[in-house]
């Protein structure tokens, strides 16, 4: 039998800061990221945005996935506003942006990524070889997981 892999057609692009990419992929982290807790991309992140590299995934056209990576110091990488539009989600697209950014992340000379997965969604970093550290706190208002991985 054949599986076809429905994120196939998805292309990964980087999006700088102020590119027509990255606006669209902002728009998207808004309404998933933000919105549904009350909540709109704040001017701090904003002017962290421009301390980070931004990554989409685009289909047909449309950006219909996003991930950013922020530096931490010079071995250690911070996976963050990873998003994935509803009617694209569980057709690989997640997993695409983290392999692309991890391997981003290891010819860059980084050696560990850092995330804080919201839970309920640490699952899918558990998939992708992430192991859970310490307990839940609270960011964003709601409870979040450290999950980490040493990049090869
Ligand atoms: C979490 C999210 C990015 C995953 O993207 P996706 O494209 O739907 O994920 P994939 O199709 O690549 O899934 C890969 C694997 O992870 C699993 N997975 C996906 N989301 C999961 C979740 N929330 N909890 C547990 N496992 C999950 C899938 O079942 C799949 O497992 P398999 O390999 O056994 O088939 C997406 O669901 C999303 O945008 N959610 C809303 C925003 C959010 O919570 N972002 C994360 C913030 S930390």
């Amino acid at each position: 039998m054949t599986v076809m892999d429905r994120s196939t057609t998805v292309l990964i692009f980087e999006a700088p800061v102020g590119s027509g990419l990255y606006r669209d992929a902002l728009r998207l982290r808004e309404d998933i990221l933000r919105r549904p807790l009350g909540l709109t991309v704040s001017s701090e992140e904003l002017a962290d945005d421009t301390m980070r590299q931004h990554f989409c995934a685009v289909d047909c056209g449309a950006v219909v996935g996003t991930v950013s990576l922020r530096p931490l110091d010079e071995t250690t990488l911070h996976l963050k506003q990873m998003a994935v539009v509803e009617p694209k989600r569980a057709a690989r697209v997640g997993s695409r942006l983290v392999a692309h950014v991890e391997r981003w992340g290891t010819s860059a000379g980084f050696r560990l990524m850092v995330a804080h997965a919201r839970v309920g969604a640490e699952g899918f970093y558990l998939k992708h070889g992430y192991a859970q550290e310490g307990a839940a706190f609270f960011e964003q208002t709601i409870p979040h997981v450290r999950v980490t991985k040493r990049l090869k």
